[in-house]
């Protein structure tokens, strides 16, 4: 078990990294984003990231509707995705790719917190 969440909790640490590299090569115009493994290996590490989520779930004998900070983190995700396509795809105006660059950011690190605290507050809860 300790071994598969380590895998996870190394592909989350690097899809956050590949995620945060990519937007500065967005937001400073670089070619580095027309490379083809700077666009097939983020697909790569997501893909590990849930196959580890969900072989997590099956040792641990959990449905994503057991825990409600789980059920957070996964609507989360969602949002995440929608804002990391928002910052990532071309076409819209910088201003709008850059906001939704670090509102992904800020995003990703709520949904560590929540992991973290296994609580859908996440963050707040060091707050208060
Ligand atoms: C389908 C999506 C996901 C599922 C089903 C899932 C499921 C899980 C499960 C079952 C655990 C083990 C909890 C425990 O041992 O008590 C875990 C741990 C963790 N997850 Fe996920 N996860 C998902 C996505 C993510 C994402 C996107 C992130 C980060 C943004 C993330 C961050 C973490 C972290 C940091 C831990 C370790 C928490 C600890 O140290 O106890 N997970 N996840």
């Amino acid at each position: 078990m300790e071994w598969l969440k380590t895998i996870h909790v190394s592909s989350v640490a690097l899809s956050f990294f590949g995620f945060f590299l990519r937007g500065i090569w967005m937001l400073v115009d670089s070619q580095m984003l027309q490379k083809k493994w700077v666009k097939i290996l983020p697909h790569f590490i997501d893909a590990i990231l849930l196959i580890s989520a969900t072989g997590l779930l099956y040792v641990l004998q959990w449905s994503i509707f057991d825990k409600n900070w789980l059920l957070t983190k996964i609507a989360v995700l969602f949002i995440y995705i929608g804002l990391g396509m928002l910052a990532l795809k071309p076409g819209r105006p910088k201003a709008i790719r850059g906001s939704a660059w670090g509102a992904a950011l800020l995003v990703y690190i709520y949904m560590v917190s929540v992991a973290l605290t296994k609580s859908s507050y996440g963050f707040i809860e060091w707050l208060l």
